[in-house]
């Protein structure tokens, strides 16, 4: 089944620092968490990682990427 939120990704200018991904689907600031996933008792965890550069990213919503938290183009392969 697909996220509620959709599949694609959300793309973003993002700025270096550590930053925390949804992997829920249910943060009302995606591509953020927001701690949802603990009120909800998913059992998930955002995928935390470090920015080096600033600029484009498109962050994965299909949650299927061979490259999380990045999109790699598998939400479009069905
Ligand atoms: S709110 Fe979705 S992983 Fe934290």
């Amino acid at each position: 089944m697909d996220p509620v939120h959709g599949v694609k990704p959300i793309v973003i200018e993002e700025t270096p620092g550590k930053k925390a991904y949804c992997q829920c689907g249910l943060s009302e600031k995606l591509p953020y968490c927001d701690g949802a996933h603990n009120r909800h008792a998913t059992g998930l965890a955002p995928i935390v990682c470090d920015v080096a550069e600033p600029g484009k990213k498109a962050v994965c919503q299909c949650h299927r990427s061979g490259n999380k938290p990045w999109c790699d183009g598998t939400h479009s392969r069905g």
